[in-house]
């Protein structure tokens, strides 16, 4: 499983993108806008070819495409749809039927560099390359799968072996789309552009790090996926790990992703698998009657953990992560919480962190910075003030992360993906707590999760 670099190549356009699972949600709600994007800024330089099974003509699939577009995108162009109208078209069949894979290349015959999506159920990854081998196309095409990359580490490792036996690392690319938001990149350029944290960014100034990535709504539907996965490692594995690994690496080289990634697996290396009595699984009330959940079904919708990242940066210092459906409400945020001041000179009045950081990742994102104030009055006490940044406010519209998603694989940039190594450390983390062996506690919706999550941390969730 060795990463070979691409350093000094510059890597062929890609001159036709194919999307398997064309007909199915991703493809509407997240992967059809963001070609609209790609088309309306000019760089969407390929054809458009869709695989699915439902049983639709060119047609019915770019009327429905145009649909959902219509539905996510105000103030649509019109010349950009019917430049993508030329664009699109379906190849149907059933992922079974070697039929399929035939009319696919035939109608890839002559491109040089078609990137291949993968937007179905995981358990189909490997009998869909298969049949893309058989006809050759793994031979130059590159190859996008979406998360989760196996279901523990054992599977991730099959998995990762039955792809390299058709193509090489350097032509997958794994989706984490946390890697494609803007506001998630911006961890990087607030700690390695801006000269002023590096002093403080460890164990020595740092008590605590929470990350949170909280939804107010439920499985939306899709009960037979989430049962079979999970909050670990729906999010927890993925997400809220790589996000974990932005704050928490050294600065890289230079900004090759080999470089970035290479930080990053020593982040993971230096993770000690998770406890089972550091972690809190939770299911909301209700759950069992959700469609598509078995109804004995102990899947957690809600997780937290202690990470304990032992680095010289960072021991000591508590990584505190949770996830969950159903809860209060949605927020994805991380939140560094300082140490108080060597000597409390303002003790009596002082109350909470002296200084807290808040990255906020989600819609709206932006940075907060709480300090203390001098209280009005006579007396020298204190009292917490904010400085707040919103980004859309302060620097104008951001890209949606899929858009930056199939740019970069298209154009064979690995920068945004992850990488086969850092993956399975991931999995090797979570190792002993992914089968629900830890409690699963019930929780109400509306609510932060089960009470013994309060447990994890002894200062408290902070809220700012
Ligand atoms: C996906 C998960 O990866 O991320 C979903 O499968 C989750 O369960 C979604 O809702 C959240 O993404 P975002 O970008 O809205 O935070």
């Amino acid at each position: 499983m060795s990463v070979k670099t691409l350093k000094g190549k510059t890597p062929t356009p890609c001159d036709a993108l194919v999307l398997f699972g064309a007909t199915g949600d991703l493809a509407k709600k997240k992967l059809f806008p963001a070609l609209y994007n790609m088309s309306l800024h000019n760089a969407l330089n390929a054809e458009v070819i869709g695989v699915a099974s439902t049983r639709w003509d060119n047609e019915q699939f770019r009327a429905n495409a145009f649909e959902a577009i219509r539905e996510r995108v105000p103030n649509l162009d019109e010349a950009v749809i019917a430049d993508l109208n030329t664009k699109l078209s379906l190849v149907v069949g059933n992922y079974e039927d070697p039929q399929v894979y035939q009319d696919l290349a035939k109608k890839l015959e002559g491109k040089k560099k078609p990137v291949i999506y993968l937007a179905i159920p995981p358990a189909l990854f490997e009998q869909v390359t298969q049949g893309l081998a058989a006809v050759g196309i793994t031979n130059t095409a590159r190859l996008v799968v979406e998360k989760p990359f196996g279901r523990d580490l054992q599977s991730a490792q099959k998995l990762q072996e039955s792809l390299e036996a058709v193509l090489p690392e350097v032509r997958i690319y794994r989706i984490d789309h946390y890697l494609g938001k803007e506001s998630v990149e911006d961890i990087l350029i607030f700690r390695f552009a801006n000269s002023i944290w590096e002093p403080l960014w460890n164990h020595r100034y740092i008590e605590s790090v929470q990350i949170t990535m909280a939804e107010d709504f439920g499985i939306e539907g899709r009960g037979a996926f989430y049962d079979g996965v999970g909050a670990f490692r729906d999010v927890l594995q993925n997400h809220l790990l790589q996000v974990l690994a932005l704050i928490a690496m050294e600065p890289p080289s230079d900004l090759t992703s080999e470089f970035m990634e290479d930080e990053k697996l020593k982040v993971f290396r230096a993770i000690d698998a998770l406890r089972p009595e550091e972690v809190v699984r939770g299911q909301y009330v209700g759950y069992l009657d959700e469609k598509g959940v078995a109804k004995n079904s102990t899947t957690e919708t809600f997780a937290a953990a202690v990470v304990h990242v032992d680095s010289w940066r960072w021991s000591g210092v508590p990584f505190y992560l949770r996830t969950g459906k159903n809860l209060k409400e949605t927020i994805l945020e991380v939140i560094i919480e300082f140490k108080h001041p060597p000597r409390m000179l303002f003790a009596e009045t002082q109350i909470g962190s002296p200084n807290v950081l808040r990255f906020r990742l989600g819609k709206q994102d932006g940075v907060d910075i709480e300090l203390m104030a001098k209280a009005p009055g006579d007396k020298l006490a204190t009292i917490p003030v904010q400085l707040n940044v919103e980004f859309s406010a302060a620097l104008g519209e951001r890209q949606e992360a899929y858009e930056r998603l199939l740019r970069a694989a298209m154009a064979g940039d690995h920068m945004r993906f992850t990488r086969i190594d850092s993956v399975l450390e991931t999995w090797r983390i979570l190792e002993g707590v992914i089968n629900n062996e830890t409690p699963v506690h019930p929780y109400f919706k509306g609510t932060w999760g089960p009470g013994k999550v309060d447990e994890l941390v002894p200062q408290g969730w902070i809220e700012l």
